[in-house]
Parts: C-alpha cells; sequence; structure tokens
C-alpha cells in the first residue's frame, strides 16, 4: 500500500467512526423527548384489521381521523376517534351506531351541516364490530388529560377545567 492510500484509509475510518458518534449522540438525546404515539388498540391485530375495513367501507374516514388518516378532500370538523374508548364504552357506541337518530344520543355539539349520520341500516354484525373496535381505541396515561382537554375544547369552544 502507498503512504497516500494508507492516508486516505485512515482518514476515511476516522470520519466514519466521527459519524457513528454523532449519530449514538443523537439517537440518545431524541430518547428523552419522544415518548412515542400516545394512542393504542387493546384489539387483536386479526380484529382490527377486519374492523378496520368496515371503518373503511362505511367512509367513516370521510370526516373522522383516526390513526393520524383522514380524507383530505373533506373538511368536516368531526372529532378525532383516536382514543374513543376512553370516552365512550361499547354498549354505548353500539346504541349510537344503531339509533335511527344519533344526534337524540349525543345532541350535536358542531354546526347542524355537519352531523354524524345513523348507521341503523348497516347489518347489526357491522355495528357490533364498529362498537368493539372503536371501544378499544385507548389513550396512555401520561397522554390522558391532555386528550380529554383537546376534545372537550374541540366540541365546546370552552376552555378546560379539571
Ligand atoms: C358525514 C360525516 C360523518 C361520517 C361519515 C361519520 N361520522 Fe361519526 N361523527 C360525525 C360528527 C360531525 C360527529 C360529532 C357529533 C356531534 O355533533 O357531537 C360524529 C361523532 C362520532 C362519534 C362520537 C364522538 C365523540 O367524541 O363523542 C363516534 C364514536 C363516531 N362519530 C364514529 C363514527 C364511525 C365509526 C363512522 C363510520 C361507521 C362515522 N362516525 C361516520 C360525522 C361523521
Amino acid at each position: 500500500m502507498r503512504k497516500g492510500e494508507k492516508g486516505i484509509l485512515i482518514l476515511t475510518a476516522a470520519i466514519v467512526i466521527v459519524l457513528m458518534v454523532v449519530q449514538g449522540v443523537r439517537l440518545s438525546m431524541q430518547k428523552g423527548k419522544d415518548p412515542g404515539i400516545p394512542f393504542y388498540t387493546t384489539s387483536s391485530h386479526e380484529f382490527a384489521r377486519k374492523a378496520s375495513v368496515l371503518y373503511r367501507e362505511y367512509s367513516c374516514r370521510d370526516c373522522h381521523s383516526l390513526w393520524g388518516i383522514k380524507n383530505i378532500m373533506n373538511s368536516v370538523p368531526a372529532p378525532s376517534l383516536d382514543g374513543q374508548g376512553e370516552f365512550h364504552d361499547e354498549q354505548w357506541l353500539y346504541k349510537y351506531f344503531s339509533a335511527k337518530n344519533p344526534q337524540a344520543m349525543e345532541p350535536s355539539r358542531l354546526k347542524p351541516k355537519w352531523q354524524m349520520p345513523s348507521y341503523a341500516d348497516i347489518p347489526e354484525e357491522d355495528r357490533r364490530m364498529l362498537a368493539k373496535y372503536i371501544a378499544s381505541l385507548k389513550v396512555k396515561d401520561w397522554y390522558l388529560e391532555q386528550a380529554k382537554k383537546a376534545r372537550y375544547e374541540k366540541l365546546t369552544g370552552k376552555e378546560y377545567k379539571k
């Protein structure tokens, strides 16, 4: 190996080591800062997959966002469904989806032109599956207060007090 080549090799190795150290420091700094996604589901992967098919079929995402996904062509300001299971249980959700007039159960908190449609006419099995899935959407403890606050303020326009 010529002298010049050896120099380049050593220099390259030194650069690689420096880059690895910098990256390592960056990752370890991020760990403390980013606690991850605050939403999760208690459903099995298989059940969540099946329920998501219904969720798409019935166009829920035209109005709601879930896991950060929403149809951006539609601007209905419906509440996000992430963490819904903290606010309504399965039984309530099943009744809500089965109601001919969902507004009678949960008075519309938004402008009358934006309303939760009735799903009373879809198969009972589908309503049950949707209710079970939506009820399984939870919020991690460290984010729960913030999620309650965000939901309350979005739906009432008022400031949230514990
Ligand atoms: C046309 C728009 C639209 C569609 C489609 C729609 N929703 Fe809604 N949904 C709304 C609106 C608006 C509300 C808020 C009701 C209110 O005024 O309080 C709502 C409320 C809800 C709530 C109660 C939220 C809360 O914070 O209390 C749940 C749960 C829900 N929808 C689930 C669904 C599911 C599941 C589907 C699909 C099967 C669906 N929605 C389809 C507009 C829609």
